[in-house]
């Protein structure tokens, strides 16, 4: 069958360009079976990476109609069937595959892109076993059910689908990423491992670790190993949760006052939002200051909130949220 293929190409901070290619292509054929036909036969300036051709090396990631996924696992029939909602197209109907970069990092060369923060990232979280003194004599044991605990995580081809779909990642430059968190809940996972307590803490802070995860799903949807990053960023935030001595953390404190002040008053009283998170209870002197200059202007041009009114249904919004409360009790 014939098949157009549209490529986003680009050199550098150049504007992207997109050219045609029109290909006699089999539906079984994948889209890296199809790009390196391109090369070898009508175009050889196209780059792009590839190496196993087999869902192994992680090399061959870009987006395919939108979607961050390995080239060397989808094929051309399984495309066309997701963009026309069948393989039985007209005659006269020549189907279009789009074929661009990964989001998220700078393009290089067409589909070739700069994964350095990428990989820096992956860097931030200590993605090693980390054993201090505890070295045994002969090896390090594990049972099957310690084993298990890793396995999933432990899949990842580092293919960078996750990191090139992930929304947080899109306007936070500070958040290491799906991808890296995924590693690190292998890592505290890891029985083997004696840093899980300062890797919590690591993970814990500012907007760069679990809490920079808008929850977006996209990263859970498009790894091509079933890694399952947002599970994992979910674990780790569960046992930062878990943690007593991490209650004084601001973003523990954001998530708890943001529950109960929803509870009382059916959405949020801004002004007990700033002190009882910020603030700590007005324990945080430090914290009371740095949102004064915010409190003050507010006040200057008239958006301050001098009182709260409950929204209507407070009592409706309570009930759930108690309900659910107690289903996790
Ligand atoms: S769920 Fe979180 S980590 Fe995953 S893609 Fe969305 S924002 Fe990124
Ligand atoms: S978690 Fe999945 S999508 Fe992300 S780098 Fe690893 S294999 Fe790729
Ligand atoms: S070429 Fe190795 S994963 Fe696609």
């Amino acid at each position: 069958m014939q098949v157009i293929f549209k490529i986003v190409r680009q050199t550098g901070s150049a504007l992207p360009q997109v050219q045609s290619y029109e290909l006699e292509v089999e539906a079984g054929n994948t889209i890296l079976d199809c790009l390196n036909k391109i090369k070898w036969e009508q175009d050889g300036t196209l780059a792009f990476r590839k190496n196993c051709r087999n869902t192994i090396c992680g090399s061959c990631t870009m987006r395919i109609d939108g979607r961050s996924a390995l080239a060397c696992k989808e094929n051309v029939g399984s495309e066309i069937k997701q963009l026309y909602g069948t393989n039985n197209l007209a005659n006269d109907v020549t189907p279009e595959i789009t074929v661009a970069p990964m989001g998220n990092m700078p393009v290089i060369k067409d589909l070739v892109v700069d994964m350095s923060s990428f990989w820096n990232h992956y860097e931030a979280v200590k993605p090693y076993v980390s054993t201090g003194e505890k070295v045994p004599e002969r090896e390090y044991l594990q049972t099957p059910q310690m084993r298990s605990l890793i396995e999933q995580n432990g899949n990842c081809i580092m293919c960078g689908a996750c990191y090139s779909a992930c929304n947080a990642r899109e306007v936070n430059p500070e958040f290491v990423g799906p991808h890296a968190l995924a590693k690190a809940y292998r890592m505290i996972a890891d029985n083997r491992d004696t840093e899980a307590e300062s890797r919590l803490e690591e993970y814990n802070k500012g907007i760069q670790g679990v809490w920079g995860c808008t929850r977006c799903f996209n990263c859970n949807t498009v790894c091509p190993m079933e890694v399952a990053p947002l599970d994992q960023i979910t674990k780790i935030k569960q046992e930062i949760l878990a943690d007593k001595d991490a209650e004084n953390s601001r973003q523990i404190r954001h998530r708890q006052v943001l529950v109960e002040l929803v509870k009382q008053g059916g959405w949020i009283d801004e002004r007990a939002f700033g002190l009882q998170v910020v603030g700590n209870y007005l324990r945080d002197v430090r914290g009371l200051l740095s949102i004064a200059p915010l409190g003050l202007r507010m006040l200057a041009r008239g958006k301050f909130p001098l009182s709260f009114e409950p929204s209507e249904g407070t009592e409706e919004v309570k009930g759930l949220i108690e309900a659910v409360q107690a289903l996790k009790d």
